[in-house]
């Protein structure tokens, strides 16, 4: 969507991963503050939103939502001008029906007055969610949403939760900034896979300000350090939006060590934008490539087996040619090492191995004039 927001995927925290129903304005005030003195701010993780549940069950007499004054004795104003106080920026949840999932009033047919009492509290993300939607058409009702935001003038991130409706990918890129691909991903490896694999054949539709959503972060919610590391590099090759959904302010020091990878945050949020793909997969044996706007290439060896393996490409087939050598940097443990053609690595049970490959020519810089990096390549 070219509202001039996401032009590298949204970075931030969603609550309902957490804590399903129980959003609370002490819970996203003690969430934003643990996010500025933790290193997450400063990483990169800019939105703190607010999923279901935030609303009374009736709109008021004049028709406008209600914050829960119970959950929000400030309201969502009062939470906003804290959240900003902080350098961060407030997200909230509405859904495009007659009701949300949870059941409190729904955007359907108040698109503009809705829109209107998000940007008056100061919101700056909206994440619009599928259910109770009378089977009317998913693209008009997004784009209702969409026209309402514009009208309000204030810069809002919109984020459509459509869970890959009407191939959503097809019109999203006009509507939203991301677009959910999928149903909702829960905190198991078997989740993470099914949705990776739905997700990672859409990169022709992914590019600066309107991203494929393959959904929120499970790391820090049950899965092993292994498959927490696996999943936010594949979210990462893939270009998503990377919203943590962890108890923020109780993050072990492993989950923050992951969340805040500066190496890997790089590659979801490199200026190219180019999703990466699938450039071979056998056995549970994958290899992804994402062309990178300084004309490297980063690439991850994803084991997605139960018993650790050898998984192996080559510099030609990531899409590098025309060097000596090249230089690899391991992604997670910072090591570099060269290689004149081979790329191969030891990857443990539902692990993940990810390198940034540099020299010779291919990657994105080579490719994409106007991203071109000056001397790339
Ligand atoms: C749907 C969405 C989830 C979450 C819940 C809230 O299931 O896909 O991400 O927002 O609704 O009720």
């Amino acid at each position: 969507l070219g509202n001039g927001l996401a032009r590298t995927p949204q970075m931030g925290f969603n609550d309902w991963n957490a804590y399903g129903c129980n959003v609370s304005e002490s819970l996203i005030k003690s969430t934003a503050s643990a996010m500025h003195n933790n290193g997450m701010q400063a990483a990169g993780y800019q939105y703190v939103n607010i999923d279901d549940c935030w609303l009374t069950h009736n709109r008021d007499g004049n028709g406008n939502l209600v914050p829960d004054p119970a959950k929000f004795p400030d309201g969502i104003s009062g939470t906003a001008a804290y959240v900003h106080s902080l350098g961060l920026k407030l997200g909230i949840y509405e859904d495009a029906g007659t009701a949300t999932c949870a059941g409190y009033p729904g955007s359907l047919g108040h698109e503009r007055q809705d829109a209107n009492s998000f940007a008056a509290w100061g919101v700056d993300y909206l994440k619009y969610d599928n259910c109770n939607n009378q089977g009317v058409n998913a693209q008009q009702r997004y784009t209702a949403m969409r026209d309402a935001l514009a009208a309000t003038n204030r810069p809002i991130l919109y984020g459509l939760c459509s869970w890959g409706q009407d191939s959503v990918w097809t019109w999203g890129p006009n509507v939203g900034n991301s677009w959910r691909s999928t149903g909702d991903i829960q905190p198991n490896y078997n989740s993470m896979l099914s949705i990776f694999h739905s997700n990672v054949g859409l990169a022709q539709y992914a590019g600066p300000g309107g991203w494929n959503d393959p959904d929120m972060l499970e790391i820090g919610n049950g899965m092993s350090a292994t498959e927490d590391r696996a999943h936010f590099s594949l979210w990462a090759e893939m270009a998503a939006p990377l919203i943590a959904g962890t108890n923020i302010p109780a993050a072990s020091a492993t989950t923050l060590s992951i969340l805040t990878n500066s190496r890997v945050i790089a590659v979801d949020q490199d200026p190219l934008g180019k999703q990466g793909t699938m450039v071979s997969s056998s056995g549970g044996r994958d290899v992804l490539a994402k062309p990178l706007s300084n004309g490297d290439v980063s690439v991850a060896l994803f084991n997605e087996g139960n018993s650790a393996t050898t998984i192996s490409t080559t510099v030609n087939a990531i899409g590098k040619t025309g060097a000596a050598s090249y230089t690899l940097t391991d992604l997670w443990s910072g090591a570099t090492a060269s290689t004149t053609s081979a790329i191969s690595a030891s990857v443990p049970a539902h692990g993940v191995v990810m390198y940034r490959v540099a020299g010779g020519t291919g990657g994105g810089g080579s490719t994409t004039g106007p991203m071109r990096a000056v001397g790339a390549g």
